[in-house]
């Protein structure tokens, strides 16, 4: 049977939320912990809309904080599904800082690795990728690379 496809716009995602006393470390920036519950929760939406059911998040690939946030700012993360295997996908979450003219700063980016469960909890087959542009062409060849490292790190244990 054919393997049936969703474009990225499908499941994008974009969040706001306003950084608030709790959200707030020690040092009086945002807790890097809250940004990480915020991005796993953004993309993990990303994946029920791709795969229309229940997902669970088997890695973080890649997570780097570029700036700072404080209170009051107006943290948006904006996900999207960048590639797809048989039964994981692979979704970006960028977040920014924006100002009140709407002009956005990015703060983060990450790449995490989202597996399609059924009622037991067991893998099942995700649809496929219809790619539109080049961006997202390149996005697809940058997980597929990834995804190749993965591998070879499970392999070889580091
Ligand atoms: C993720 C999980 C379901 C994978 O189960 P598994 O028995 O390894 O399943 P499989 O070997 O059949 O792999 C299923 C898919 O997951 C991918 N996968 C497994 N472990 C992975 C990892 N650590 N990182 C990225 N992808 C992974 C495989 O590549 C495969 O992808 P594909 O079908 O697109 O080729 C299982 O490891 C698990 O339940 N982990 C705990 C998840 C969790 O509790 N997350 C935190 C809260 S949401």
């Amino acid at each position: 049977m054919e393997r049936n496809t969703k474009k990225v716009s499908d499941s994008m995602v974009e969040q706001v939320f306003q950084v608030r006393p709790e959200h707030l470390n020690g040092a009086g920036r945002l807790f890097g912990g809250q940004l990480m519950a915020w991005i796993d929760e953004v993309a993990g939406l990303v994946g029920i809309r791709h795969s229309n059911g229940d997902v669970i998040t088997a890695s973080v690939d890649n997570l780097k904080f570029m700036r700072g946030a404080y209170l009051k700012d107006l943290i948006v993360l904006v996900g999207r599904i960048t590639y797809v295997g048989h039964t994981s996908m692979d979704v970006r979450v960028d977040t920014y800082i924006e100002d009140h003219r709407g002009i956005r700063r990015s703060i983060n980016r990450a790449y995490l690795t989202l597996v399609a469960v059924d009622e037991n909890d067991k893998p099942r087959p995700v649809p496929g990728l219809t790619l539109e542009n080049e961006s997202e062409q390149a996005e697809w060849l940058a997980g597929e690379k990834r995804r190749e490292l993965r591998g070879q790190r499970r392999k070889e244990g580091f």
